[in-house]
C-alpha cells in the first residue's frame, strides 16, 4: 500500500466506497488497531474537511460528532460543523456548549505548506501543540486524542508533552500513508485530567 500505485489504488477505492478523502482508511485503521471510540463518545474532529474521518465517525459512535475546519464542511447526516480556527477561543467554547462531555479529539489538521522543509516542521509541531492544548482543555477525564504529525527534530518533544498528559501513548504510521512520508499519527489514550 505504500507505492504510488497503491496511493493511487487507495484514491480509487476511497470514490468507490463514498467516502470523501482517502484519509478515511487511516482512522479506519488507527481504530481496528487502538480502538479509540467507543459506541457511545462524543467525538470532536479537528481539521475535518472534506469530511472522510467525519463519515467514519458517525458509524463508530451513536452520540455527537463535530468537525471543525477554516475550510467549510459540505452537510453530513447526524454531524455538525464549525467552520473556524480551532485555536479561536470561542469555537472551543461552542464545542463545549454543543457537546457537553466530549470523550475523544481527533485532529488531522495540516497547514499549509511552504516547501521549506524545517519551517514547514515547525508549523506542523506547532499545530499539533495547539492540538493537544485545545484537547487538555475540553476532554473528559480517561478520553482519548488522536493528532497527525511528522517526524522531526521537534518531534520528541511533542510526544513528550502528550505522555505528560495521557497514560498511554503510542505511534502509528497507517498502511496508506504516501511511500517516503514522515507523517505518523500519535495515539494518546486515558487523559489523566
Ligand atoms: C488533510 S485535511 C483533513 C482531512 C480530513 N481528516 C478528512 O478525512 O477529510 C487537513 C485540514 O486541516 C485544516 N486546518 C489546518 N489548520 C487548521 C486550523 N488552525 N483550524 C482548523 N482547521 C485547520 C485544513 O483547512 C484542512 O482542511
Amino acid at each position: 500500500m505504500g507505492s504510488q500505485w497503491g496511493y493511487d489504488r487507495t484514491h480509487i477505492r476511497a470514490k468507490h466506497e463514498g467516502y470523501r478523502s482517502r484519509a478515511a482508511y487511516k482512522l479506519l485503521e488507527i481504530q481496528q488497531k487502538f480502538a479509540i471510540i467507543r459506541p457511545d463518545d462524543n467525538i470532536v474532529d479537528l481539521g475535518a474537511a472534506p469530511g472522510s474521518w467525519l463519515q467514519v465517525e458517525r458509524t463508530l459512535t451513536h452520540a455527537k460528532v463535530i468537525g471543525i475546519d477554516l475550510n467549510p464542511i459540505a452537510p453530513l447526516d447526524g454531524v455538525e460543523t464549525i467552520e473556524g480556527d480551532l485555536n479561536d477561543p470561542e469555537v472551543q467554547e461552542n464545542v463545549r456548549l454543543m457537546l457537553g462531555v466530549i470523550n475523544v479529539v481527533v485532529c488531522d489538521a495540516a497547514p499549509k505548506l511552504s516547501g521549506h522543509k524545517s519551517y514547514d516542521q515547525a508549523r506542523i509541531i506547532e499545530l499539533n501543540e495547539q492540538a493537544l492544548k485545545f484537547s487538555c482543555k475540553v476532554l473528559k477525564q480517561g478520553g482519548n486524542f488522536v493528532v497527525k504529525s511528522f517526524q522531526g527534530t521537534d518531534f520528541p518533544e511533542l510526544y513528550a508533552m502528550t505522555k505528560e498528559r495521557f497514560y498511554s501513548v503510542k505511534t502509528c504510521i497507517t498502511r496508506s500513508t504516501r511511500k517516503g512520508s514522515t507523517e505518523l499519527y500519535i495515539i494518546a489514550k486515558n487523559f489523566i485530567g
